[in-house]
């Protein structure tokens, strides 16, 4: 039986590391032929000198085991860099299939004490790496659908985070460049379907350099135990986001181990689905996914209506109406949705 994605070509940027890696690896595994695209800086927090090294050793990881990779180093907020590494998919298989972007750095600060720069560089890389590979992936899949008169294939696969959802106080550039991908998909979704093309968002959340300190709290999987010998960790471990993380990962394991369950390899899967044929009516979708739980979250839902009894709104009117609505709601409750922070597999 073929392979879901064999003969497809994808792009996954921020690949040498983290979830980016075991996206690649995963796409590869499923039959794509993939750029592996990373800016290669050894901080999180987009310092230090670019490096081929990180995208050079994923791709290598891939040719290794069977599949079809090259690497490129580039900058995807850099809009030439961007359009390079589109024409290197097209010029190296042929076609772009897939993109999947990933890429990402974090410069953490409360709102007041937050910089220019540290706000201008998160949302630079998040929200135009996004929008940069987007522009030329959708071009390219245009001028195809045009030539051909027909639809063609493309899948668009961004990365918000619950950073988004949830609201963090502490990352008001990570939030607000997140909310902005979420806007951005659902943009592209609009405007692709009548090329064929579907984009969706993925909220993940994964042990990676990322979120070292975060997740520090919360132990690996030992190696699994023989036969009959529970296992004495496990259960419900809380990182010092306030986030949850069950141990999802029972069933999970090869090589006799169990897999971590904050590992990038349970995000993996889900990328690989929303690129592929089985995921056609996939468009404009959010989706949590960690721990061997994937959550479907829909569309903000209107919660009240108010409408002016006079020709517009007054303020006396609108004190009105809207401070005995408000002081009926929860303490505390505010658009972002904290308890998907509580999503557990079970
Ligand atoms: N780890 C989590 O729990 C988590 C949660 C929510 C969202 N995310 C998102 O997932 C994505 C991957 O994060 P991760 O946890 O794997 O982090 P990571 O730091 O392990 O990997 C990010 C990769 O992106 C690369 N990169 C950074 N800037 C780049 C640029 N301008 N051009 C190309 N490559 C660049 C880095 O070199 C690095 O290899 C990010 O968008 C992040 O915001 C992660």
């Amino acid at each position: 039986m073929s392979l879901p994605l064999e003969g497809r070509s994808a792009i996954v940027t921020g690949a040498g590391r983290g979830l980016g890696r075991a996206e690649a690896l995963e796409l590869a595994r499923l039959g794509a032929a993939v750029v592996v695209n990373d800016f290669g800086q050894p901080g999180r927090d987009g310092s230090g000198d670019a490096s081929a090294a990180p995208a050079e050793e994923v791709a290598a990881e891939i040719r290794t085991a069977g599949g079809r990779a090259v690497a490129h180093m580039g900058d995807v907020a850099d809009h030439q860099q961007a359009r390079e590494l589109v024409e290197l998919a097209i010029a190296e298989f042929g076609q772009l299939d897939i993109l999947v972007n990933n890429a990402g750095i974090l410069r953490d600060r409360m709102v007041f004490s937050m910089s220019e720069d540290e706000w201008d560089s998160v949302i630079r890389v998040h929200l135009k790496g996004h929008f940069n590979t987007t522009h030329f992936a959708a071009a390219h899949w245009r001028a195809r659908s045009k030539a051909a008169d027909a639809p063609v294939y493309g899948r668009i696969v961004n990365t918000s985070s619950e950073a988004f959802l949830a609201g963090s106080a502490g990352q008001p550039n990570y939030a607000a460049a997140k909310g902005g991908i979420v806007g951005l998909t659902t943009s592209t979704a609009l405007a692709l379907a009548k090329y064929g093309v579907t984009a969706n968002v993925i909220c993940p959340r994964a042990r990676t350099r990322m979120t070292a300190d975060v997740f520090a709290g919360i132990q690996e999987p030992a190696a699994r135990e023989p036969e009959g010998h529970e296992s004495s960790e496990g259960g419900e471990s809380s990182a010092s986001d306030g986030s949850s993380a069950g141990d999802g990962s029972e069933g999970l394991a090869s090589e006799g181990r169990r897999i971590d369950p904050l590992a990038p390899e349970h995000v993996a899967p889900l990328v690989g689905y929303l690129a592929s044929p089985a995921a056609a009516h996939v468009n404009g979708q959010l989706l949590v996914v960690h721990g061997g739980m994937v959550a479907v979250v829909e569309r903000p839902r209107v919660a009240a209506k108010f409408d002016t009894k006079q020709d517009a709104f007054t303020y006396d009117e609108l004190d009105a109406l809207l401070s005995p609505y408000y002081a009926d709601r929860p303490a505390g409750e505010t658009f972002a949705a904290a308890e998907v922070l509580g999503l557990k597999h079970e």
